[in-house]
């Protein structure tokens, strides 16, 4: 039994994560913006509602497939973008679409992926969706968008919770920005990560993978993540994201939405869902966590899109309770990457295999049979009384 396999709980997870990554790699992964008070409240708006469980029902067989997008999965997870994964695990991006694709749910790419769209769709079976930025350079966008057509994707995520990006003071602190410093700083915390060290440097150069051709260097990523992060719009517009949605014909979700007007503005240019984000609280510290969110958007939402949460999901309680509040499914980052970092893509495995896990017994004992059949009957709010 490896490391990986040993571990019970998503907090194991990120605890190997921890020992195999260089200091400097795992901030930016773990870190969020300024204070990371947000981080901390998406963690802890679960907290808010507690279970009012049935007993003595028949809950030998528990069902968790659910349909997201117009599309069958076996649970309502999905892995949320997350760019340059390659940093993590040398299998990269590839790694967390294969382990998608055995657990039956859907993968999410980043355009600040390591990996390209069309090795992504290589992944068969797969249900792969591409996450974009209203770049300044929209043609760049356009581009994006007709190579997922052409690849066969299911789906466009528009992240939109980037008009600027959010202040990392922990990547601030390791010398981001600071080229030479940072370099000093990860090849000294990598000398006690022989192995994440030796795959790094031996497995080829990090790339942009899906802007290489618009790069200089070949899309380097050392040498080009700052004319990336350049690329990042604050003039972007609902007119700019109609557009967008108008070029893609199928699935089409709205990630970063923060408030109810807004959601409703999701429907009226078509979006077909969004999902509540505060980027994991990597963005603007202050916004609130998802999950509080959740019963108000799904009210307004009327059946016209379907509303997904992320943010601290760490526990298949966190997404059965998502899940009785009227959630489509749930995306996570970060309980991902701990897998990717910790074991590569059986580690993706063991982080889904652990959520499933968690979800069917918190089914079992709350006395559901079916993630259908959840609904708000089955919480109360924390320290109310009506039994
Ligand atoms: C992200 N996230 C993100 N989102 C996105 O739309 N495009 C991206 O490229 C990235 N990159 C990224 C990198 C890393 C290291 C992290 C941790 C997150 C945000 C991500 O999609 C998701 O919203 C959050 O990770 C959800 O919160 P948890 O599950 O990490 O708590």
């Amino acid at each position: 039994m490896g490391a990986v396999d040993r571990c019970n709980s998503i907090e194991e997870l990120n605890r190997l994560a921890k020992k195999s990554l260089p200091g400097v790699i795992y901030d930016y992964i773990e870190g969020g913006a300024e204070d990371e008070i947000t981080m901390e409240r998406n963690r802890t708006s679960f907290l808010d509602y507690e279970f009012v469980p049935r007993v003595l029902r028949d809950v030998k067989d528990i069902n968790l497939k659910t349909s997201m997008q117009g599309r069958n999965y076996a649970m309502p997870l999905f892995l949320a973008p997350t760019g340059m994964s390659r940093l993590f695990h040398y299998k990269g991006e590839p790694a967390a679409a294969n382990a998608a694709e055995k657990n039956g749910i859907p993968y999410a790419l980043s355009t600040v992926g390591t990996t390209s769209i069309e090795d992504i769709a290589k992944i068969s079976g797969g249900s792969h969706f591409f996450q974009i930025y209203v770049w300044q350079s929209r043609e760049l966008v356009y581009e994006l968008i007709n190579r997922c057509k052409k690849a066969g994707y299911s789906g466009i995520i528009l992240a939109v919770d980037c008009a600027s990006l959010g202040k990392w003071e922990r990547d601030l602190r390791n010398g981001h920005g600071r080229p030479l410093e940072m370099k000093i700083k990860t090849a000294l915390s990598g000398i006690t990560r022989f192995r994440w060290a030796f795959r790094f440097l031996t497995s080829g150069k990090l790339r942009m993978a899906n802007m290489a051709d618009h790069l200089p260097y070949g899309g380097d990523m050392e040498k080009t993540i700052d004319k990336v992060n350049e690329q990042f719009d604050a003039s972007v517009t609902w007119e700019d994201a109609r557009k967008l949605r108008d070029s893609w014909d199928g699935p089409f979700l709205l990630k970063g939405v923060q408030c109810i007007e807004d959601c409703k503005k999701a429907i009226e240019i078509g979006a077909t869902g969004v999902v509540l984000s505060n980027h994991g609280g990597r963005q603007l510290d202050g916004a609130p966590p998802a999950f509080d969110l959740l019963p108000e958007a799904v009210s307004a939402a009327k059946d016209q899109l379907e509303i997904y949460i992320d943010g601290g999901i760490r526990r298949g309680s966190d997404v059965i309770k998502a899940m009785a509040l009227g959630a489509a499914g749930c995306m996570i980052g970060r309980p991902y990457l701990y897998g990717l970092a910790a074991g590569g893509e059986k580690g993706v495995n063991r982080s889904v295999e652990i959520l499933e896990e968690e979800m069917v017994r918190v089914m079992q004992l709350i006395g559901c049979d079916a993630i259908h059949k959840v609904d708000a009957g089955y919480l109360r709010k924390t320290g109310c009384n009506h039994y």
